[in-house]
């Protein structure tokens, strides 16, 4: 089965990381893109060598040749699209966040299990291969228990688009939950949970906020209680561009270091390639791994979970769960309390 793509969104993103991946990805085919605006959305289509231009979700919904959405619309889009989409029976795989509440995610999920089509959230560097090996050796016991772990992502500064109309969004309360905690705190606690195998239970979590509704925090900063016991700490940062430090995970018998993983979000030097430390009693192993094209990787997943031969990378129930520990670090910054991610899940998660 060849999966029949239409990418919702020309925006940075979709440009940046997803178009060419999505394209190339094995088990499926890039054949439509929709843009608010036709002619923004035609420049596109020849630019990247797509066949067919919708200039609305519904005249996507409507065309029998396509058979997955690639969502890169902003956060508070993501859900009705799911929604609209399952109705339509097509499949989704929608850019994090897969909503901006839980209540919201929910409505796609029910919408998805429905219709009967797939729903998927890209977290795309559970993908990483250095985080895969990472995941690895923390199964196979390579450094005992997990005790502690810690991610820091300071996200680099990007200049404004020329086209500045697209940019605004983030500004606006009803399209995002809130900043740093959530645009990158997420992909850090998503990303250190996958690769110890714990989930997020509890949150504690200061920021720099200087508004609470909606947060506009830049700087965000988690203590995480674990479901295996460990600790961790993430960090999210928009204005430390160089406070790039290596992810940490300690067990009772080793520790691992991952460094240059994340670049294309907190950059580098273009020749840096992840790295991979391992330190227990025997020594210290240091690997260096090629860099990963993560995007395709996760279509090529979502193909095969479409196909009924895999499952989606981050089901959806993740992704609620991570919509969950958002609204969670929130209320903790908040209160100034600890707070348990399952009390912002239905049925106490
Ligand atoms: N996984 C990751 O690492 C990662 C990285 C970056 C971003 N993201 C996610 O990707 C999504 C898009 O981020 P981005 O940086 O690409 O944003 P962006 O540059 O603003 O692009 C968003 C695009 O969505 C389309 N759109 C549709 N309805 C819109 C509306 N009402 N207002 C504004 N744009 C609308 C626009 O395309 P048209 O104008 O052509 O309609 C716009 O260019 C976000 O949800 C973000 O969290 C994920």
């Amino acid at each position: 089965m060849t999966v029949r793509w239409a990418l919702l969104g020309t925006g940075r993103h979709a440009e940046r990381s997803v178009v060419g991946s999505l394209a190339k990805a094995d088990g499926g085919e890039l054949v439509a893109v929709m843009s608010r605006d036709r002619d923004r959305g035609e420049a596109f289509a020849r630019k990247h060598g797509i066949a067919r231009v919708h200039d609305t979700v519904a005249s996507v919904l409507a065309d029998d040749a396509i058979d997955a959405i690639y969502d890169t619309t902003p956060d508070a889009l993501h859900a009705p699209h799911a929604i609209y989409a399952a109705r339509a029976g097509k499949h989704v795989l929608v850019e994090k966040p897969l909503a901006v509440s839980v209540a919201q995610g929910l409505q796609a999920i029910e919408a998805c299990r429905q219709h009967g089509v797939t729903l998927g959230v890209v977290f795309n560097q559970r993908h990483e291969p250095v985080h895969q090996e990472a995941r690895r050796l923390v199964r196979e016991g390579a450094i005992g228990d997990v005790v502690l772990a810690n991610v820091q992502i300071p996200l680099q500064s990007v200049s404004p688009r020329p086209d500045a109309r697209a940019w605004s969004w983030r500004a606006d309360p009803a399209m995002r939950a809130g900043g740093i905690a959530i645009s990158i705190g997420d992909h850090a606690h998503d990303t250190l949970a996958y690769l110890i195998g714990q989930q997020v239970e509890e949150v504690s979590a200061f920021t720099d906020a200087t508004r609470d509704n909606p947060p506009d925090e830049r700087v965000a900063g988690l203590l995480l209680k674990l479901s295996g016991g460990a600790i961790g700490y993430a960090v999210a940062t928009r204005v430390t561009p160089y406070a790039r430090r290596p992810f940490e995970i300690h067990g009772t018998k080793g520790s691992i270091l991952i460094e240059n993983s994340y670049l294309y979000l907190t950059g580098g030097p273009a020749d840096a390639r992840p790295r991979l430390t391992v330190i227990t009693e025997a020594g210290e192993s240091v690997n260096a791994f090629e860099p990963a094209d993560c995007f395709r990787l996760e279509v090529e997943r979502f193909n095969r979970a479409i196909a009924g031969t895999d499952t989606p990378m981050t089901p959806a129930s993740e992704g609620l769960r991570a919509v969950a520990i958002g609204e969670a670090i929130y209320q903790a910054a908040r209160t100034g309390c600890v707070q348990k991610v399952a009390a912002f899940l239905p049925d106490g998660g």
